[in-house]
C-alpha cells in the first residue's frame, strides 16, 4: 500500500463524573487524514478549520509526534507525508488534537503493516496529547480508536474498556478560547471525600445505564459531576445560563472535555428548541449527531 485516507472523529471526554476516564466517539465532526509513503522524513500539511493555528513542525504537532515515535520504534526505513484536513476546530473540547493523533496512529499501522492492537494504537496516539495538554490523557484517543463509549481504567499500564453504544447527542461549540492546559491547571489537586463519593456513584449509574439502554439515567448522572464542572464552567461565559434554560428539554448537559464545547443528551423531540437556546446565547456551530464508530478507512491504494 502506498497511500491511505481515513476519517478520525470528534470525541467527548470526561462526560461529567468520568474525568480523564470516560470518552465517547461522535459521528460528526471529523478530520480527514491522508498518509503516503515517502523516501524519508515526515512532512505535515494542514487545511480546514483552525489549521492556521496548528504548528506543522513535527516535534510540535501532535500527529507528527505519533508518526515520529512509530517510525523510531518499528525501525521504519521510509518517511511519511501527512495531509490533514481539519473538520474539528482546535481548542474546541471535542478532541481535535486527539482525532489527528488517533487517525495518524491508525493509518501508520495500516500503511506499514504493523499489526498493532487497538490498545497499542491508543498508547501511540496518547503521546500526541502530551504536546497539547501536558499529560498523555487517553480519554479522547481511546474512543477515536475504539468507537462507542470507552473507559481508561488505568494509565500505567494503560487499560481501556470499550462498550459499543448508540444514542443521539447535541454538541455546541461556543466561539470562546479555552486551552486544555489552563482548564487542567484550574482544577484542585485534592477533592473532598463527599465529592469523590458523589462522582463515583454517578459514574456507576452511567455505566449501568449503558447496559440497560437507559438514556435518561445516563444523562442525569452525566450532569451530576461535583468536582470538575464547577471550576471549568467559570471559563465558559453563558454556560450556566444555557444549562438553566435547557433544563426541561434534556436528560443531561455537561462540558465536553476541557471545553468550551458542551455535550447534551436531548429528550426526544426537543432538539430544535435546544438549538434555538444555544443559538440565542452563543450563536455558535451546533451538531445534532450520534455516537460514532471511531476511525474509518475511506480509501487505500
Ligand atoms: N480529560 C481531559 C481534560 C480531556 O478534561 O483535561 C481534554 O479534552
Amino acid at each position: 500500500m502506498e497511500r491511505i485516507k481515513v476519517t478520525s472523529p470528534a470525541t467527548s471526554a470526561n462526560l461529567g463524573p468520568g474525568y480523564d476516564i470516560f470518552g465517547l466517539a461522535l459521528s460528526e465532526p471529523y478530520d480527514t487524514i491522508t498518509l503516503s509513503r515517502s523516501k524519508e522524513g515526515i512532512s505535515i500539511s494542514l487545511k480546514g478549520k483552525g489549521a492556521e493555528k496548528i504548528p506543522t513542525d513535527v516535534d510540535r504537532n501532535t500527529a507528527g509526534v505519533v508518526a515520529r515515535e512509530m517510525i523510531k520504534d518499528f525501525n521504519i526505513e521510509e518517511g511519511v507525508k501527512i495531509e490533514i484536513e481539519k473538520g474539528i476546530r482546535p481548542g474546541s473540547g471535542l478532541g481535535s488534537s486527539a482525532a489527528s493523533s488517533a487517525g495518524v496512529a491508525f493509518a501508520m499501522n495500516e500503511l506499514f503493516n504493523l499489526n498493532l492492537s487497538k490498545l497499542e494504537l491508543v498508547k501511540y496516539a496518547s503521546l500526541g496529547e502530551s504536546i497539547s495538554a501536558g499529560f498523555p490523557h487517553a480519554d479522547n484517543v481511546a474512543p477515536a480508536i475504539y468507537g462507542g463509549f470507552t473507559m481508561v481504567i488505568n494509565y500505567d499500564p494503560l487499560e481501556v474498556l470499550h462498550i459499543p453504544v448508540d444514542f443521539e447527542v447535541v454538541v455546541a461549540l461556543p466561539d470562546i478560547e479555552v486551552s486544555t492546559k489552563k482548564a487542567r491547571e484550574i482544577l484542585p489537586d485534592s477533592v473532598p471525600l463527599r465529592s469523590m463519593v458523589n462522582n463515583v456513584g454517578k459514574a456507576c449509574g452511567m455505566i449501568y445505564s449503558l447496559f440497560k439502554d437507559d438514556v435518561e439515567l445516563f444523562g442525569r448522572c452525566m450532569m451530576g459531576d461535583k468536582i470538575v464542572e464547577p471550576y471549568r464552567s467559570q471559563l465558559i461565559p453563558g454556560y450556566s445560563e444555557v444549562k438553566e434554560e435547557v433544563r426541561d428539554l434534556v436528560y443531561g448537559i455537561t462540558i465536553s472535555g476541557s471545553g468550551p464545547g458542551v455535550i447534551i443528551v436531548p429528550k426526544e423531540g426537543e432538539v430544535s428548541k435546544i438549538k434555538e437556546i444555544l443559538n440565542e446565547v452563543w450563536g455558535c456551530p451546533v451538531y445534532h449527531t450520534k455516537v460514532g464508530s471511531g476511525v474509518q478507512i475511506l480509501e487505500r491504494d
